[in-house]
């Protein structure tokens, strides 16, 4: 039998990836001054154990004001760069390619984490800890009535950003990553930048499409020129807006080539959240999706095949691929090159190697570490021999 793709070596530039299942960026909401620590340690390298192929960190924010919430990990400093170190030491040890997102939550930021319901942080929050900050966006129109009014940029803050971001890879080349991605997406800085609904700037940076892709597209060429050039860069898009008058799936082809003319390798296609929802799909009359019901399994696929058709350039998937073949089948029929995969994976972290075996290429549990794949074997007869799984 032939190796599925999912499990075919991948090799972007000068890195080869073992499969292609990537652990999707997953915010923790639990770094303490933007430094990574245990609970990361255990949340990536417990994927890494279970053999995914590319593990991604959280979005890591480039500045202190572009995080999520106080809780977010963050590169701005050197100290973050160790903090780092030994996870990526880890996952490297498991044989897994150390990936990292570099990210600008704009408006979206000073939140309190999802299961304080993600509102905006409020003066009382500084009793516990948790004040609210500054916020930027490209005006300063906020997210929606209820979210923190943000200070537009000015072109000296732009420029400001974009070196925090070519920084930013720097320290991620320092602390050992080995792919980083620029979080282009979900509603945050540069997708705020780039959606006609949250970007009603008239100079340079606004307007027409040209001027809206400019912020990420300059963003794009400074890390590029900062990040090694044998390493490979991913960039994040929300590839719809989902609303009939924001960013559609053509907006994305237009700059899936632009980010491919300047050096991205990797396309990660996802959708949503500029308007502080999460990621909703349109339907075909152009409709927002907005039920859980209406995001079936694989929901975003046909942004990844779109841009990867027609701008040429490599894509992941991502959103709510659960089932093994599956994620086979989408890379079978074309439609991306790696797929990223989110709750699934924290789930359950060994969702790979159990897709090795119910693909069919680990029978004899060879991919777990030496010290789990004698004992699991084990188990796997003890199973056979009483006639359960
Ligand atoms: C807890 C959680 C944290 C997330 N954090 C990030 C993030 O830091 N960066 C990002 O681009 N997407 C983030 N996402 C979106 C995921 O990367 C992924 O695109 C989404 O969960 C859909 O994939 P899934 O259905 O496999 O989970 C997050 C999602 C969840 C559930």
């Amino acid at each position: 039998m032939s190796m599925p793709l999912l499990f075919t070596p991948i090799t972007l530039r000068s890195v080869t990836l073992p499969n292609r299942v990537a652990l999707s960026p997953l915010c923790m909401y639990s770094a303490k001054d933007g430094l990574a620590n245990g609970f990361h340690f255990s949340h990536l390298t417990a994927v890494a154990r279970g053999r995914a192929g590319l593990v991604f960190t959280e979005a890591t924010a480039v500045a202190p004001e572009g995080r999520i919430t106080h809780g977010c990990c963050g590169l701005w400093n050197d100290a973050q760069v160790e903090a780092y170190r030994p996870i990526v030491d880890a996952i490297i040890g498991f044989g897994s390619v150390p990936a990292i997102q570099i990210a600008h939550a704009g408006r979206k930021a000073s939140v309190q984490p999802p299961w304080k319901g993600s509102t905006p942080l409020r003066a009382e929050d500084a009793a516990t800890g948790s004040p609210p900050w500054e916020c930027f966006g490209p005006t300063s129109e906020p997210v929606g009535p209820s979210w923190h009014a943000p200070t537009a940029m000015t072109e000296a803050k732009i420029q400001e950003t974009v070196q925090a971001f070519a920084a930013a890879a720097v320290r991620a080349a320092k602390a050992g990553f080995r792919v980083l991605e620029i979080h282009g997406a979900h509603g945050y800085l540069i997708q705020a930048f780039l959606s006609p609904i949250a970007n009603k700037r008239n100079d340079r940076y606004g307007g027409d499409l040209a001027g809206r892709m400019r912020f990420a597209l300059e963003v794009t060429e400074a890390v590029r020129a900062a990040w090694p050039a044998d390493l490979p860069l991913f960039f994040r898009i929300s590839a719809v807006d989902g609303t009939a008058e924001g960013w559609s799936l053509d907006d994305s082809v237009v700059l899936a080539k632009e980010l491919k003319a300047r050096g991205v390798d990797v396309v990660d296609c996802s959708a949503g959240g500029v308007s502080g929802a999460p990621a909703f799909r349109a339907n075909d009359s152009g409709q927002p999706l907005r039920t859980r019901a209406e995001r079936p399994p694989g929901f975003q696929v046909p942004y990844a095949e779109r841009v990867r058709r027609d701008a040429g350039v490599a894509t992941m998937a991502v959103g709510v691929i659960i089932a093994r073949d599956h994620a086979e089948a989408i890379l079978q029929e074309g439609r991306a090159d790696l797929i990223a995969v989110g709750r699934e994976l924290m789930y359950d972290p060994y969702w790979t190697l159990k897709a090795a075996e119910s693909l069919g290429c680990d029978p004899g549990n060879k991919m777990w570490p030496d010290n789990y794949g004698w004992a699991i074997q084990r188990r796997s007869e003890i199973m056979a021999a009483a006639g359960r799984r």
